[in-house]
């Protein structure tokens, strides 16, 4: 039974599925920036700009007057271009579905539109509609189709959010102008051209008012019943809520959402971008927004000559392989009810089973889960469809896993658990007696010290995120709950940022308290504390303080035990 499930969704075709199953069962899909933008890779008259290419007209990166940049655009021939190379890429990677471009930022339509002639067709020697043909060969190899359409910011066309003010007779142009002549229009081709398509994924509304975007939503419900609309098309009127780029969320998130990613750390291509994500890191990644609750987009920046940069493909297709060996962990199941990773890896649940993906092997053989409460039919190591049943025994509320000394697989490994009903977890951390336990700030409870989310680009458009603890009073402290199931002591690190050196305390309620001075950088990096010890097994209360230095700067981002095993 459970395996036909699987079955079912592997050979999901998009003209088979009801509204959103893609997105929702699929729980994996292919993001595509292209553009003329492509084409500079990021290289503007010899010089490199570091930093989303998509955004290299725009003055934080290379700043092309839209002139200039229009008639660079004509030279974009991307005559590599394979349609059915990029749908079987797709295929190949496990993705359900395709999100490509349709018009980004600057303005360029990637198909052949009649509401503005700068387009792929009008605008460039490239006689063809690459869309058209994606939008085919995605038919052709069961893969769903959607369009990415930047309906706020359009930077050359006049109003347009960003655009020039005035249009080529010298006159004022307002946002009006600008979505009445071009944004419905296209909007409205876009969803009657390409036959039925997925999704319609607006972004950066920034602060375009809400009658327009209800206009664009009515559009799309005319023309595309069954297309999903993403949740940044802004007022709240999405289907789903996207969250910010690159982040992969560290505890579940309820609803339907998504997370949006990049393979290397730019959307479009870019020349020097060679910093890939590896097949394990995809994975970790797939698993992780799965086991939070949502559905995973990637990112593939196609070249500006149509093709796909090899490493990309090499990637994508090395973690695909996986996936076809492992459907039933990624597909149609639902969160974990850890509602966070574990120290070894991450859980994916359908039903009464658990798929624990082990992306760390234990040396000893042995892998603790913490905070279980169900009862056990059955427990396999899965080898691709063969599957060895293994031994676990159950200790206070943990289980222990014999397994063999060798993984099955290098990348994820995959143990599956039966329970006689729906699971019932304590998501208490627990402090793993083989690996490094590192809890993030986020699940802190904090007093006397102010816990917030920042967001900070480290290249231009390459987010990061953190929850962190910072500005300390001298009563200050960060207070996690954890269990612990073999006594004795553990090393503790901390990672942070901050000024100089900085006095750490850190102390067990009721126990021993320990503190160091280390120093400090506005990087995050992590320093040691010391041992401290958790005298017999049980819940343990953990509390970190910043004791000296400067206690406003000092921004701590997680706490680390490993077990002394000596
Ligand atoms: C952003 C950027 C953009 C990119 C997108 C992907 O909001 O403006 O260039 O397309 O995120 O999520």
């Amino acid at each position: 039974m459970e395996q036909m499930w699987g079955e079912q969704i592997v050979k999901l075709r998009p003209e088979d599925a009801v509204r959103g199953q893609l997105f929702n069962d699929g729980n994996y899909a292919m993001f595509i920036h292209w553009g003329p933008y492509s084409n500079l890779a990021n290289e503007v008259d010899g010089k490199t700009y570091y930093g989303i290419g998509e955004w290299i007209m725009h003055p934080r990166m290379a700043g092309i007057p839209v002139d200039d940049y229009k008639q660079r655009a004509a030279s974009f021939n991307p005559v590599a271009f394979d349609a059915e190379e990029i749908a079987q890429l797709a295929k190949d990677a496990g993705m359900k579905y395709i999100v490509i471009t349709s018009k980004h930022h600057d303005g360029f339509a990637m198909y052949r539109s009649k509401a503005d002639d700068f387009n792929i067709v009008d605008a460039t020697s490239f006689d063809r509609d690459p869309m058209r043909e994606l939008a085919a060969a995605c038919k052709k190899f069961g893969i769903g189709f959607g369009f990415y359409y930047s309906h706020n910011q359009d930077w050359t066309f006049p109003g347009g959010g960003g655009g020039p003010e005035t249009d080529a007779a010298g006159q004022t142009a307002d946002f009006d102008d600008y979505f009445k002549t071009k944004c419905l229009p296209q909007v409205k081709e876009i969803t009657t051209q390409y036959g039925a398509i997925e999704i319609v994924w607006f972004d950066t509304p920034g602060k375009m008012p809400k009658e327009y975007v209800e206009q664009l939503v009515a559009v799309i419900r005319k023309n595309q019943p069954n297309a999903l609309i993403s949740g940044r098309a802004g007022h709240n009127l999405g289907d789903y809520q996207t969250l910010g780029d690159m982040d992969v969320p560290m505890r579940n998130v309820h609803g339907m959402w998504e997370s949006v990613d990049t393979s290397n750390d730019s959307w479009a291509y870019a020349w020097y971008d060679e910093y890939w994500k590896s097949p394990q890191e995809i994975l970790r990644r797939l698993i992780a927004c799965i086991g939070r609750g949502g559905t995973y987009m990637l990112n593939l920046g196609v070249r500006g000559d149509g093709s796909v940069p090899l490493r990309a493909a090499r990637t994508l297709r090395a973690a695909g392989a996986w996936i076809s060996r492992y459907p039933q962990v990624v597909y149609a199941t639902d969160a974990s009810p850890w509602q966070h990773a574990l120290p070894w890896g991450d859980v994916t649940c359908k039903g009464n089973t658990l798929y624990l993906s082990v992306l760390q092997w234990p040396a000893s053989s042995t892998l603790y889960l913490p905070g279980f409460k169900g009862d056990i039919v059955a427990t396999r190591l899965l080898r691709g469809e063969e599957s060895e049943s293994i031994s676990c025994k159950k200790e206070r509320n943990w289980i222990r896993f014999e397994l063999p000394p060798q993984a099955p697989e290098t990348w994820v490994s995959i143990i599956e658990v039966e329970l006689y009903s729906a699971p019932q977890v304590d998501s208490t951390w627990g402090l793993d007696p083989e690996f490094c336990t590192e809890i993030q700030a986020e699940f802190a409870v904090v007093n006397n010290a102010t816990k917030d989310s920042v967001r900070w680009m480290e290249k231009f458009g390459e987010w990061k995120h953190v929850t962190r603890v910072h500005q300390w009073q001298t009563q200050g402290e960060a207070v996690w709950e954890v269990d612990v199931l073999v006594p004795g002591d553990y090393q503790v690190d901390l990672t942070y940022a901050g000024e100089g050196r900085l006095v750490w305390g850190v102390g067990i309620k009721g126990g021993e308290h320990i503190q160091n001075e280390q120093n400090s950088s506005h990087n995050y990096q992590t320093f040691p504390i010391g041992l401290i010890g958790f005298p017999s097994p049980g819940r343990y209360e953990v509390g970190v303080h910043c004791i000296d230095g400067n206690l406003e700067m000092g921004s701590l981002q997680s706490i680390h035990f490993t077990r002394a095993q000596w």
